[in-house]
């Protein structure tokens, strides 16, 4: 009888040192896949049209510190391993969905094809989806981000995050807006629709 229950308990700490093991090389994994993903570089993405083109949606001086210094620096500090690296991997992340989706404003510039037919099913229109992102965006206290979800959902970021769902994203941060609007930020959104490339969003809907 002796012999059985020591069976058993060479048995189950056999099993408990082998749930230990697996433990640990998991965890040894994921830490690996972190430092991995830390080690890459990230890349700020191009602009779709010159630096100058944006108006009168963004001024040139507008770019030149939004894009060229505050998206680029998140990217730069990242890349440096300085600073809050996961701050600042979702800072360039954001901004790389922000400005390759922009495109040289002017002309009706509707949603089409894939999104407009998402708006449709989810809002209704394109009129009263752009008045329930204005509601949204204005609702937002601090910094933060306005999002257009794969689903049609309207979606908020409080300062910068990773997301896997974007397909439209409004910069709500004061550095967004400020230089060209002032304290204006709803003017800001009204002419940010003048600039959204939809085939871009089409894609991401579509992808
Ligand atoms: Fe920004």
């Amino acid at each position: 009888m002796l012999g059985a229950w020591h069976l058993l308990y060479s048995y189950m700490a056999c099993v408990l040192a082998c749930w230990k093991i697996t433990l640990a090389i998991r965890c040894v994994t994921m830490r690996l896949t972190q430092l991995n993903e830390e080690k890459q570089k990230l890349a700020l993405e191009k602009l779709q049209a010159d630096r100058s083109d944006y108006e009168p949606f963004l001024s040139k001086e507008s770019i030149d510190i939004h894009y060229g210094k505050l998206a680029k620096g998140y990217v730069d500090r990242f890349n440096a391993g300085e600073g809050d690296s996961d701050f600042n991997r979702a800072g360039a992340f954001l901004h790389n969905i922000y400005f390759p989706q922009l495109k040289e404003p002017g002309g009706l510039n509707n949603p089409r094809g894939a999104s407009l037919m998402l708006i449709n099913s989810k809002h209704g229109s394109y009129d009263k989806f752009k008045s329930e992102v204005t509601k949204v965006a204005m609702s937002i206290q601090g910094s933060g981000w306005v999002y257009m979800a794969r689903n049609g959902e309207i979606k908020t970021i409080k300062n910068h995050a990773l997301r896997s769902d974007i397909v439209m994203l409004i910069d709500w941060w004061e550095h967004s807006w400020f230089t060209d609007y002032g304290s204006d930020k709803s003017k800001y959104l009204t002419n940010f629709w003048k600039a959204v490339d939809w085939e871009v969003v089409n894609q991401r809907i579509l992808t």
